[in-house]
């Protein structure tokens, strides 16, 4: 049986056993007696993912008003074969993340190799020594099928396990901040009965030391901006009770940069919850919006990027609307709104439906099917059809693959029998098909494409100049623009060089 953990370059990692895990509570033991000696507080970061991880670093990079770092911090990871490469990988100082924000690289460097207060483990200890936990794992929800986002349900079992851990280690007066977005009540009515069960077993008081909680929810954007939209952001938070609100309001305040933009308190942490699932809810229905409105454009000669472009110039009522593109993807706005609706029904017991948001996340996981379509236009049989697909990642100029829409394209663009071959910028390796190549030359994926797609504006990809791509290919190859890549211009020049032209929400095309 496989004992170790595969890192995405191909390094095996071996899992550890028991007798590594006594040295390794030696070690964390030993390390927060010398960093306590210091006068810094230890924070201890559960989840070492995409948010967890640039969190944690940027938590060790705090300062206080002589420059000292205030906090050591031990970052937690769960020895899973999937994940357990992080905590090797993080302790040479290199990010388990990869993004066009040069700033994280630099913030691993500094805390762990540098300043040394940084550091990852598997080992619980972690929880016993901590001032503070941060929880950043994962809590998914479930849909049955694409388009039925309204019976989606959220299976916390694993979340409740996490929870369990901190109550059966932490130390009564330790803040539990729990970062993970999560269906609103979950702090009031799961977290903090499952830590003062855990207590009560532990012969702790809970008149005396109730369980304190906290929720704050993370609004990072793991693009070019990813430390800055942690650190230099708005925040809102709430507690379970005042103490819990205080002690949020000082870590926070300590970790984050609260003088330019200040904390935002809400009354309780069912709000604060309640925030988070809004917010993205928000943005899912805005762009479902736009998708829809896509879809019309193209049927009736109008480029649906010149209208927002018009629309958005009513500054401070319209300026926000978002844009078309391939579909939604990224691990929230796929999931938020079902968490929300889940939470209404499950956790609250209410009898209604969050109907526009679930709705929302309907129109935008199909939307990859639309693109299929556009090809089907004018390639109706798409069997052994070459087709090259430019991004796999869910967002421009970030490596992240979780429900991204190119996975749902791919899929479809194969059930059509059509030979797919892929490209990013980013992602050398496709976790969610893991039998699938991610090439990065583009000279490969191109020679002999008969449809090209451009799935994802990685900035890359803008250079591209259209004699040079049709070159590549050795063909005049379909050109599906999904992202509003191609200038009217450059559409013309791809004309003129004899490719079809197609485009999410660009139905102008033809009249060029
Ligand atoms: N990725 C984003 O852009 C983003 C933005 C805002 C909020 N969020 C929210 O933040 C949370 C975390 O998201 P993510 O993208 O970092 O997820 P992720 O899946 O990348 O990371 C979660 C990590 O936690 C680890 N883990 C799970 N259970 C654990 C446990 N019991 N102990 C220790 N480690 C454990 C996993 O192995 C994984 O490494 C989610 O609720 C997500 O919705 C994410």
């Amino acid at each position: 049986m496989q004992n170790f953990s595969l890192a995405p370059d191909g390094t095996e990692y071996i899992l550890p056993n028991e007798e590594q895990s006594k040295i390794e509570r030696e070690e964390i033991l030993r390390i927060t007696e010398e960093q306590k000696k210091l006068g810094r507080k230890i924070v201890t970061v559960q989840g070492l993912g995409f948010v967890g991880c640039v969190m944690a670093v940027v938590i060790a990079d705090a300062v206080d008003e002589n420059g000292e770092p205030i906090y050591y911090v031990h970052g937690h990871q769960r020895p899973s074969k999937r994940s357990f490469w992080k905590v090797p990988v993080i302790n040479t100082g290199i990010p388990p993340v990869n993004s066009s924000d040069k700033e994280v690289p630099e913030l691993f460097e500094r805390c762990v190799n540098q300043k040394k207060n940084f550091r990852a483990t598997w080992h619980d200890v972690a929880y016993e020594v901590a001032d503070v936990v941060v929880v950043d794992i994962q809590l998914d929800a479930t849909k049955p099928a694409f388009g039925e986002a309204e019976k989606g349900y959220c299976d916390i079992t694993h979340f409740r396990d996490g929870m369990r851990t901190l109550g059966q280690h932490i130390k009564p007066d330790c803040l539990i901040l729990v970062e993970t977005t999560v269906p609103p009540g979950t702090c009031q009515k799961i977290v903090k009965p499952i830590i003062e069960e855990e207590f009560i077993k532990r012969g702790i008081n809970i008149k005396k030391n109730p369980a304190l909680v906290a929720h704050s929810y993370e609004r990072v954007m793991p693009g070019a901006k990813y430390v800055s939209s942690i650190r230099d952001f708005w925040r809102v938070f709430s507690g379970v009770n005042e103490q819990s609100k205080t002690l949020a309001r000082e870590f926070l305040s300590n970790v984050l940069n609260v003088e330019n933009f200040p904390l935002t308190e809400l009354d309780n942490t069912n709000a604060s919850e309640m925030a988070k699932v809004m917010e993205n809810s928000y943005r899912a229905t805005n762009i479902a919006l736009t998708l829809e409105w896509a879809r019309f454009a193209e049927k009736v000669d109008v480029d649906i990027f010149k209208v927002r472009d018009a629309i958005r110039k009513r500054k401070g009522t319209h300026d926000n609307l978002l844009r078309p593109s391939l579909g939604v993807g990224g691990y929230c706005l796929t999931k938020d709104p079902v968490l929300a609706n889940w939470s209404m029904k499950d956790v609250f017991e209410i009898d209604d439906t969050l109907s526009v948001a679930v709705n929302s996340v309907n129109i935008n996981d199909t939307m990859p099917t639309h693109t299929v379509d556009l090809i089907k236009e004018e390639i109706p049989e798409l069997r052994d059809v070459n087709i090259t697909v430019l991004g796999v990642s869910y967002l421009e100029d970030v490596g992240d693959t979780r429900h991204s829409p190119s996975f749902t394209l791919v899929r479809l663009l194969r059930e059509n029998w059509a030979e797919v071959i892929c490209h990013d910028v980013y992602v050398e390796f496709w976790a969610e098909l893991e039998t699938e190549e991610v090439h990065n030359d583009l000279d490969t994926v191109l020679k002999g494409a008969e449809v090209v797609i451009l799935a994802v504006g990685h900035s890359a990809y803008k250079d591209i100049e259209p004699a040079d791509l049709v070159k590549k290919c050795g063909t005049k190859p379909l050109i599906i623009d999904c992202s509003n890549f191609l200038s009217d211009e450059k559409i013309k020049q791809y004309k003129n060089l004899g490719c079809k032209m197609k485009g999410v929400g660009k139905g102008h095309i033809e009249n060029l």
